[in-house]
């Protein structure tokens, strides 16, 4: 069976088309480059021992989508490809609708033509805002805080209408929690092009020496720290849900369940397992609460468990082991 993976060259979409390549699965990647990397996808296929195809193109590219899908016989899509930096989708809103959310449409738009009507799409524990109560449940309400998680909650809609207008579709979408981490072997990790904004990718830095020191946003939360607290989750156990996803996408159905672990770490936790998985000092500075941020979030993983018969395997001691080890042997990236 040949996936279409758009996005598989970026950090979750690697690390999946390594897991699809590992269970015989063929895989296609569909990427612009934007965000991705060659090296990774050269290494995927090193690590799996198997080749993969690459095509470069942009989603919202139609008759690219249907080219690939036709060319390939691809039978089921996984849907990466996104911008996803919060902070610019604030300053800059227009390429995020452009590529979240016209971009999705236009793939839609050509799995149809193709009579591809399996898809698993990337949503984002974003879109349930400021939680209501924990551990969220996938009825939790939705709703949405910056225009990044406005493409997703968009797409989500657009998904369920489409489902609602045609059940003959199969659709899964996955709302991840906190993804972390890095492939075992130390080849495959995050490589942010920019500065991160997210923590693991952070401290990683600041312990290989790239970065000074890491900001603390925020030690007056009701937690038990008084750091915020988040479900992390390793890369490795996330690429797997998209596998558990894929095999219960066999007949027409429409699901949205939440990939995390259940459990939740501080901020000062994760510093002290890199800390401990690197033997280095991080230093770190506390600042105010950065706007927009929850004390704590985690996932009610139960629906998976049941429905995909998925579940979490990894804890923070491997996410950080992994975390270091990809930074370690790649202190820049796939430039390394
Ligand atoms: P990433 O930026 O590493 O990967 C995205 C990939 O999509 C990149 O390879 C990029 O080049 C490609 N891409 C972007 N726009 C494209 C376009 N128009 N056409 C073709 N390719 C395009 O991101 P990631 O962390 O791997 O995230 C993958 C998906 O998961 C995204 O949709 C993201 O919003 C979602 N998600 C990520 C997180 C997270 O914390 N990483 C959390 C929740 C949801
Ligand atoms: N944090 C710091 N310093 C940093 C970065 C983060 O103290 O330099 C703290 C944050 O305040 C938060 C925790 O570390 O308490 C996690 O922050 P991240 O930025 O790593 O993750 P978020 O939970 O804020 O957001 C991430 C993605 C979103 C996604 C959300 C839920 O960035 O896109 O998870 O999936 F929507």
């Amino acid at each position: 069976m040949t996936i279409l993976v758009t996005g598989g060259a970026g950090y979750i979409g690697s690390h999946t088309c390594l897991e699809l390549l590992t269970a015989g699965y063929d895989v296609v990647v569909f990427d612009n480059f934007l965000n991705g990397h060659e090296e990774a996808l050269r290494r995927v296929e090193k690590i799996a021992g198997r080749s993969l195809r690459v095509v470069e193109g942009d989603i919202q590219d139609k008759v690219a989508l249907v080219h690939a899908l036709r060319t390939y016989q691809c039978t089921k899509v996984i849907h990466f490809a996104g911008l996803k930096a919060v902070g610019d989708s604030v300053s800059d809103p227009l390429p995020f609708y452009k590529n979240n959310v016209f971009g999705s449409i236009t793939l839609l738009d050509a799995m149809a033509e193709c009579g591809v009507k399996s898809i698993i799409f990337s949503s984002s524990a974003t879109v349930y805002g400021d939680p209501q109560w924990l551990p969220i449940t996938e009825d939790h309400p939705l709703t949405v805080k910056n225009p990044y998680g406005r493409t997703k909650l968009m797409v989500e809609n657009i998904l369920r209408d489409l489902f609602h207008a045609d059940p003959s579709w199969s659709i899964g979408i996955l709302r991840y929690f906190n993804p972390v981490g890095a492939h075992p072997s130390g080849l495959i990790g995050e490589d942010p092009r920019n500065e991160p904004t997210n923590l693991m990718p952070y401290i990683a830095q600041v312990a290989v020496g790239l970065r000074p020191y890491l900001r603390i946003w925020g030690d007056d939360y009701p937690t038990l720290d008084g750091t915020g607290e988040r479900d992390y989750i390793h890369v490795v156990d996330l690429a797997r849900g998209h596998l558990a996803a894929l095999a219960a996408l066999g007949a027409p159905t429409l699901f949205s369940v939440n990939l995390g672990t259940g459990e939740s770490h501080s901020v000062l936790e994760m510093v002290d397992g890199l800390k401990h998985a690197s033997g280095r000092e991080i230093p770190t500075e506390r600042h105010s609460r950065r706007e927009g941020d929850a004390a704590t979030c985690y996932a009610d993983p139960s629906f998976a468990k049941s429905l995909l018969n998925w579940e979490a395997s990894l804890g923070i001691q491997e996410m950080c082991r992994d975390q270091w080890n990809w930074r370690v042997n790649n202190p820049n990236g796939y430039d390394t």
